[in-house]
């Protein structure tokens, strides 16, 4: 056990302060993806149900510190609460004059306007910790996507609320995460996509001596094709990362494209052909895994015990790019190994192709995502560990 069982605490009339990562993606002022929100709710509603006085606090973006909500309305909270609204059926406040304490209203629950405004969030600061702690009796860290960031309302709180807790969406994210990097039925398989190689180079390295099998898709592929001698014309990679490519090769077998979809451009009416790898034209660049590489990936799932998928396999938002990155996402959701995808991109792609139920678990963490398999210990689950003297959940 991590720490006390929120799930068992008497939360009648207490001031329950429950810190979720209701940073969603946003174009244009309109919600992209309300994963996140549906994935916090049943924390919020226990709460409510439990007789809580309940209040939220959350960031979006990357706001100004200590620059008002009126010079930045961008960042303000008030669609989330919006869609909270519409998702739960619950009624939602936003508030925002809140550090010294605020006067609460009648809806079900109090959301505090995005905490990322508040001098010193971003830098741990004691003072404000301690006055975001003032404002329950218990506070409730059910963050997982922010619980890499050492800041005062993930981390620096925790040791000065009355009661301090780690939350149901928080614990189920760790035990997934340790079902699939502990306990992996084998043979493990890792896809890793997405655009950068140098994103990535702690989960690759941490991940490549538990793996059976290393699949690399996306921008990540073009740096290893590179660094096998491949001309891959004006391909995006990474030059100063093919010495890394290279010794990581000499760790374990990585099945690299042998057919590739290549366009002019990254643009939905490029000219596209599907060719061997060795095939590419110097004004060329690769976009996507050709049919017999997507063949080949999907043998691999279809044989996998447990695996771990993190960014797309082509420039999936292009519909002429999508199809690697979609049969992949198609293959995992009905193999029947334990599925755990994690990553902003990895989660898009599924919504889009609609194969949520398919996958095991799939994780609302970006950066804590990635940060965990990584190897890393996370602040604010480090600092539930310190405060109830307990070693689980630390890697
Ligand atoms: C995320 O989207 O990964 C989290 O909300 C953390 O956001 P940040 O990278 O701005 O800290």
């Amino acid at each position: 056990m991590l720490d006390v069982d929120f799930l068992e605490l008497d939360l009648k009339n207490k001031r329950v302060l429950i810190r979720e990562d209701l940073n969603v993606p946003m174009k244009k002022g309109k919600i992209l993806s309300n994963a996140r929100l549906l994935a916090a709710l049943p924390t919020i509603k226990h709460a409510v149900d439990n007789g809580a006085e309940v209040t939220v606090m959350s960031h979006l973006g990357r706001p100004r510190e200590n620059l008002s909500i009126r010079d930045q309305p961008e960042f303000s909270l008030k669609p989330v609460v919006d869609r909270l609204e519409v998702l739960s059926g619950l009624s939602f406040e936003l508030v925002s004059n809140y550090i010294d304490g605020f006067v609460r209203g009648k809806a079900d629950v109090t959301v505090l306007e995005n905490v990322r405004l508040n001098l010193g969030e971003s830098t741990n600061n004691q003072l404000l910790s301690k006055r975001l702690a003032a404002l329950c009796d218990i506070y409730v860290m059910d963050a997982f996507a922010c619980a890499h960031r050492a800041h005062s309302s993930t981390t620096g709180i925790i040791r000065y609320a009355p009661i301090s807790c780690s939350g149901p969406l928080l614990r189920k994210e760790l035990d997934a995460l340790r079902k699939a990097l502990y306990a992996p039925k084998k043979p493990m398989l890792a896809i890793v996509g997405g655009s950068k190689v140098s994103t990535k180079l702690a989960v690759l390295e941490s991940l490549v001596n538990q793996l059976d099998q290393l699949i690399v898709g996306g921008g990540i592929a073009n740096t290893f094709l590179a660094a096998k001698g491949f001309d891959i014309g004006r391909s995006l990679y990474e030059n100063d990362l093919l010495e890394f490519a290279a010794d990581l090769y000499k760790k374990i077998n990585i099945p690299l494209p042998t057919d590739v979809v290549v366009a002019s451009g990254i643009k939905s009416d490029a000219q596209i052909r599907i060719c061997n790898v060795s095939d590419i034209r110097v004004e060329e660049m690769i976009v996507d895994f050709g049919p017999e590489s997507i063949s080949r990936l999907k043998d691999f799932i279809a044989c996998a015990g447990t695996i771990l998928w993190n960014g797309p396999i082509g420039v999936f938002e292009i519909d002429k790019f999508e199809e690697g990155t979609k049969q992949i996402a198609e293959a995992i959701a009905s193999s029947r190994a334990f599925s755990l995808a994690g990553g902003g991109d990895t989660l898009a792609a599924i919504e889009r192709y609609g194969v949520n139920s398919g996958i095991s678990y799939s994780s609302t963490g970006g950066g804590a995502f990635l940060e965990y398999v990584g190897g890393q210990t996370l602040p604010a689950v480090q600092e539930l560990a310190n405060q109830h003297n307990s070693k689980e959940y630390l890697r």
